[in-house]
């Protein structure tokens, strides 16, 4: 039987859980360094209107999935769909989300081995002008990256393998208020000992004037949206699951709602505790690396070493804030698939814990591959297997993943959407949702998902053409 019954067994689980899932990489990592590439400000308010008017919706549909379902995400579809005398094949949307999930774990381990290994590197300092040398050499080191990207995946799997109450629930609940007090600390470090207004101007100032071309609009608005869902952690099955366990009595509006609001909080947050400090250190943003993982593993190592003995200290805390952030989330990110086989093969949960644990650290072989020995081996117009992995699940399965989900809310679950599972008594913002779902949410998401992937894939910018017929 593919149903089961396990319930958190209190109303705060699920907001721990899924506000756990939710707060990770993508806000620390990623959201600070995406806003400073496209266009600050202007991707900052992109981000939040998006966040509001396609996120919370798409993200309410997919726990409520999970909530009537009361399923894994693939059994869940299933069984809706039946219900709403749809086809079976709808569950290829709960397949995708898993499949997503998964090549997220692989890559996301591996990020996640980094800041470990970096805790332990800051904690012993750094010497100044080597954190370049430091993270060149960190990535060349196929068993080291292994070591602990594989520790970091057993620690996760332990957890997953425990159960949603002794397991997911008694983590976050030691997890997220260390989470939230380590990210106010670093604000206020960055703001006492870095520069606080040339942080906020870096993030918030208005860099409309660097966008030239068509292409390069669409994908900013593409990366603000991709951005989105990923922080949200839409699209994964992840809040499907999580959803499947809700207690009756826990309406899925508001939970949506608190899960949402503290997300975004977090992003804006790490932000304002990355760049003050970084500026205030004197680093340029022309000059020094300011993207993605040399952010983190050689601008903030370096700004750790300026600041001697006391980056001994805050060094190592910046990395366990991300650990902590990292390990929450990929927590969740197993949680579907080891729902999926418990449920849909009868197996037990720590059976499937350890058939994902395998998966999990093949698919981290070949991402850590691509640092190093498979550096240069392009899948396709991406420059190695980890880029494809990262591209493939954050911008295309994603993307998809969130399509199928509104589609299937909106257009086949009409009947069996009620107000009470919503938690929405007014009608007017049941049919604003339910009119998001059907039409604004996927044309959107489909038209920016064609463009950004010719873009990307094909270096086509096809809204130029278009323009250019008139
Ligand atoms: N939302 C997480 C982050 O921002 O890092 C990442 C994530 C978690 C993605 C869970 C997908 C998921 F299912």
């Amino acid at each position: 039987m593919a149903t089961q019954s396990s319930q958190w067994n209190n109303n705060t689980a699920f907001l721990l859980a899924a506000t756990g899932s939710a707060v990770g990489l993508g806000n620390i990592w990623g959201f600070p360094y995406k806003a400073a590439e496209n266009g600050g400000g202007l991707f900052v308010l992109l981000y939040i209107f998006f966040v509001i008017t396609l996120g919370f919706p798409v993200f309410m549909a997919e726990v409520f999935i999970g909530k009537k379902g009361k399923s894994n995400p693939v059994s869940s579809v299933e069984s809706l769909a039946a219900k709403s005398n749809s086809s079976k094949k709808w569950g290829i949307v709960g397949y995708a989300g898993i499949l997503a999930s998964l090549i997220i774990a692989g890559y996301y381990a591996v990020i996640a081995g980094f800041v470990i290994d970096y805790g332990f590197i800051s904690a012993q300092g750094v010497a100044e002008g080597t954190a370049k040398d430091i993270w060149a050499n960190q990535q060349s080191t196929f068993f080291d990256m292994t070591f602990w990207t594989v520790l970091f995946i057993v620690g996760s799997c332990y957890v997953v393998a425990n159960g949603i109450d002794a397991g997911i629930d008694k983590a976050m609940r030691f997890l997220l208020p260390m989470l939230f007090i380590l990210v106010l600390a670093m604000v206020g470090y960055g703001a006492y000992q870095g520069d606080f207004n040339a942080g906020i101007n870096y993030l918030f100032s208005w860099k409309a004037d660097d966008i030239e071309t068509t292409g390069q609009a669409a994908a900013i608005v593409q990366a603000a949206i991709g951005q989105a869902f990923f922080s949200l952690s839409i699209g994964m099955g992840t809040l499907m699951a999580f959803g499947s366990y809700m207690p009756s009595s826990q309406k899925v509006s508001k939970a949506s709602g608190v899960v949402v609001t503290a997300d975004t909080g977090v992003a804006l947050l790490a932000g304002l505790a990355i760049f003050p400090l970084a500026f205030g250190l004197g680093f340029d943003p022309k000059e020094d690396a300011f993207g993605g993982s040399a952010l983190v593993f050689e601008t903030m190592p370096e700004a750790f070493a300026q600041l001697g003995v006391i980056g001994q200290l805050v060094g190592p805390l910046f990395f366990f804030l991300l650990a902590v952030a990292a390990f929450s989330s990929m927590i969740s990110i197993l949680e579907p698939s080891v729902a999926f086989l418990t449920q849909k093969f009868s197996m037990s949960r720590m059976k499937a814990t350890g058939v994902i644990l395998l998966v999990c650290i093949s698919l981290s072989l070949v991402s850590i591959a691509g640092h190093n020995v498979w550096k240069d081996v392009s899948v396709g117009a991406l420059d190695n297997p980890f880029e494809f992995m990262k591209y493939f699940a954050d911008d295309f399965l994603l993307l998809l993943v969130g399509t199928g989900m509104s589609v299937f809310v909106g257009w086949r679950l009409q009947k069996v959407i009620d107000a009470d599972t919503m938690g929405i008594s007014n009608t007017t913002m049941m049919n604003l949702w339910v009119f998001i779902l059907k039409w604004v949410s996927p044309i959107f998401l489909m038209t920016i998902w064609t463009l950004g992937n010719l873009q990307v894939l094909f270096e086509y910018d096809l809204l130029f053409e278009i323009i250019n017929l008139f």
